[in-house]
């Protein structure tokens, strides 16, 4: 339909975008008709005010550095895996109950777009190179199989640990078909509850939408903190609230390592009577561009390295440790009234952060120009923005080699997150796992490989040892298969047993 009928022309002139019509003449009808569909769905004058309100608390906020105003996180809320060992067993016993009780749901963001890694499929199906070549999405679902038997075994009940999993418009429909593909890796179907999350528009650094091809926006997803809009919008909470629903553990479908729905993260929480908890990791460089959760004007809120001074990412507390050392893995607990208040009263005070990126863009004369230097704004939320509203505040601080690797980057040499560091951070994991248990390696001469590898040989990478999820969800239960045993690498447990993989050659 021709646009000044719809009313479309004047609704864009009205919000200063009429620009997103100049090639209208040019299009075929299918492309005219899903440019009105695009355009139709979108709330320009909302789209605006996003603009406006991200450009000036960004303008506002880039010289102020949070310093004077930041205190760390007090030892009262803080709960350590390595300095309480004495209540890990009372708070994991927690959280199985809860579990046990089918109280219990883990929320997965999978709507991010992956760019650095660059893959055109969304992250979680991105095989990192295990011996068993498992995805990302896969390894979690065995993950919560496993939680739920351990549940299940432990309190003698049936139960269930609902996965509700964010997508964006561009990951949804491969995400979904992915699951089925694989027949949701042995989950039931109706505890998988797919929802998406929102896009905006990016736009050029004087609020003008940027138009990625003649008739096509340039859309983005609006970032993980997306996901209260899109619980709201897409009756998610309705859905956690029917099914009676008490404990939400979210988190990132990047970091290989994620225990979803730890149990003792779960109970830790609850028995501190949290309403909101994260789990960090020590930060133990100051340097590290790593967000750190601490107190602002009394509010907890995650610090970005670049909003602080470098004397204030240096101080030490009296135990040596950095003052700032809470470094967030975007891992966090939320209590269903809690995360229902965000969704219905708080959501709307978020303001958006401004993330000035290169963005390709069709110019004036209709040609595609690629820019090498940044060209406008997209716009986002953060998971953690809310941290600010919760009344009861707990971190959880646990070990970076045990819980946490990212990944961002496509391998290249000496790089950061990517598929090799992945990969060698969870057979690595396995490996201790396996010590741990009393079980042994040895090498091709059939001597025994030192538990701590020796750098002088340069073979610092871990001993090839892959431990399927459904045997053991964090090094439980492994005693009776490896005690006392030698093993050649590879090896591999999995619910068939224990092989080595190593006359294989694989
Ligand atoms: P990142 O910020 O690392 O983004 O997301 P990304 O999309 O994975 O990668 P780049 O920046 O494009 O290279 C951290 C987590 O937040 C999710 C991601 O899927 C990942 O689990 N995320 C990010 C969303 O769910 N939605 C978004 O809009 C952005």
């Amino acid at each position: 339909m021709d646009p000044s009928v719809s009313g479309l022309t004047q609704r864009l002139a009205e919000a200063g975008q009429s620009h997103l019509l100049q090639f209208w003449g040019e299009l075929s009808p299918e492309q005219q008709a899903d440019l009105t569909l695009d355009l139709q769905g979108m709330d320009f004058k909302e789209i605006n005010g996003f603009f406006k309100n991200a450009m000036e608390v960004s303008s506002s906020s880039k010289h102020e550095k949070m310093d004077a105003r930041m205190e760390p996180v007090p030892r009262e809320v803080l709960g350590s895996v390595s300095r309480d060992r004495g209540s890990l067993k009372e708070w994991e016993q927690a959280g199985l109950h809860h579990i046990s009780q089918s109280k219990v749901a883990a929320l997965l963001l999978a709507g991010g777009q992956g760019t650095r890694l660059g893959v055109s499929y969304p992250k979680g199906m991105y095989d990192v190179g295990l011996p068993s070549h498992k995805t990302l999405f896969q390894i979690q679902a065995e993950r919560i199989l496993k939680l739920q038997q351990l549940a299940e075994q432990q309190h003698k009940i049936k139960c269930c640990i609902p996965w509700y999993i964010m997508t964006s418009g561009r990951t949804m429909e491969s995400t979904k078909d992915f699951f089925s593909r694989h027949n949701y890796f042995g989950l039931d179907k109706s505890n998988i509850i797919f929802f998406q999350q929102g896009m905006l528009p990016a736009m050029d650094y004087n609020g003008k939408i940027i138009l990625e091809s003649k008739g096509k926006l340039s859309m983005a997803p609006d970032g993980n903190g997306g996901l209260y809009r899109a619980l709201g919008n897409q009756g998610i909470m309705e859905d956690m609230e029917r099914r009676g629903i008490q404990f939400i553990h979210v988190y990132c479908v990047d970091n290989i390592l994620v225990k979803v729905a730890d149990p003792t993260f779960v109970g830790f929480c609850v028995q501190k009577g949290a309403d909101c908890g994260a789990k960090v990791v020590e930060k133990t460089n100051p340097t590290e561009a790593v967000g750190v959760v601490c107190k602002v004007d009394g509010h907890y809120q995650v610090v970005e390295y670049s909003e602080i001074t470098l004397a204030t990412a240096e101080k030490r507390s009296s135990d040596g440790r950095l003052m700032f050392n809470a470094g967030n893995v975007a891992n966090h607990f939320f209590s269903f009234p809690f995360l229902r208040d965000v969704v219905q009263k708080y959501e709307p005070k978020l303001q958006h952060h401004v993330a000035q990126k290169k963005i390709p863009f069709v110019d004036s004369q209709g040609h595609l120009i690629k820019p090498d230097k940044p060209n406008g704004i997209k716009m986002e939320k953060f998971v953690f923005d809310i941290f600010q509203f919760a009344k009861t505040f707990a971190v959880y601080e646990v070990l970076r080699e045990d819980e946490f690797s990212p990944l961002k980057n496509a391998d290249s040499q000496d790089g950061k997150d990517t598929p090799s560091t992945a990969k060698h951070a969870l057979i690595s994991l396995h490996h201790r796992w396996v010590l741990n248990a009393g079980g042994h390696f040895i090498d091709e001469n059939g001597r025994r490989v030192p538990a701590i590898p020796s750098l002088k040989d340069g073979t610092d990478l871990p001993i090839k040892c892959e431990i399927c999820p459904l045997v053991s969800y964090g090094g439980e239960g492994l005693e009776e298969l490896v005690k006392g045993r030698e093993f050649h690498p590879t090896l591999m447990i999995d619910e068939h047993g224990v092989h080595e993989l190593v006359k294989n050659g694989v």
